[in-house]
């Protein structure tokens, strides 16, 4: 069994022992560093490569999930940048994600396309539970501070959003805004694997005050991605994985 990271936007690699694998899939290879911790190793997966060169919508969601299975990754954390449309949370602070909603409009969202007849994923908890708790007890021995807990609106980019949409959003119950967790987190619970993900604040969104900055995105980032990715770290190598205390392995119904 492994654990892997994904890395969103400014978040490409670890700065630790590592070394590249290729792992191919029905879907594509996949390049992924495998990163030494003493005797263990975390799976590290740049999602738009790793020089920031897939824009979201192009992103194989399918051959990266798909390769950290082959990889026998059961537990992830991922990273992702997000825009806020909810005034208690602000650019620069880190949100974990609790739920989706999902605005994508063409991409690949499922393993199963009727082969293997008609499966349906439960998205009770899309996020991990263990995952999510461990992540905040672990925030708070830290010293690291998390905003809250958000609703993820995923849209499809790779264009920003306009601020009619935007005021929708806010109004169905979204609370940060991106354009990649969705369908990684649902390919996640299909193969059963354990996922979840913290938002990375780097603006407001579009109309909710100043106009989408590039450098207040990456500064956002820089300032967080350290210590996100030790804590990710140090829960995975050293917390009680199972997953007796949650669906995830158990979400697939068919029909
Ligand atoms: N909208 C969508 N995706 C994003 C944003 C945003 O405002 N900021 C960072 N990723």
């Amino acid at each position: 069994m492994r654990a892997a990271i994904i890395g969103g936007t400014g978040v490409y690699g670890m700065q630790v022992d590592s070394r590249v694998e290729r792992v191919s899939t029905p879907f594509g290879t996949v390049e992924v560093d495998l990163c030494r911790f003493g005797d263990k190793e975390i799976v590290f997966l740049a999602r738009h490569g790793r020089k920031h060169s897939t824009p979201p919508h192009l992103i194989n969601f399918r051959a990266n999930m798909r390769a950290l299975k082959e990889l026998d990754v059961k537990y992830i954390y991922a990273t992702g940048a997000v825009g806020s449309c909810n005034e208690r949370f602000n650019p620069g602070e880190i949100v974990l994600l609790k739920d989706f909603i999902d605005f994508t409009k063409q991409r690949p969202v499922t393993f199963y396309d009727g082969k293997e007849g008609v499966i349906h994923a439960s998205m009770a908890d899309p996020y991990c539970k263990n995952l999510r708790e461990l992540f905040w007890q672990e925030a708070q021995k830290e010293g690291l501070k998390v905003a809250g807990e958000a609703v993820y609106v995923c849209t499809e980019g790779p264009r920003f959003e306009t601020a009619a949409e935007i005021k929708m959003y806010s109004r169905l119950g979204g609370d940060v805004v991106g354009m990649t967790n969705v369908p990684e987190v649902v390919l996640a619970k299909e193969l059963g694997m354990c996922y979840a993900a913290v938002g990375i604040i780097t603006n407001w969104c579009t109309g909710m005050g100043r106009e989408v900055e590039l450098e207040e995105i990456m500064a956002a980032v820089e300032s967080n991605k350290t210590n996100l990715t030790n804590l990710f770290v140090k829960i995975l190598l050293h917390a009680e994985l199972a997953q007796n205390n949650c669906q995830c392995s158990k979400a697939l119904m068919k029909l």
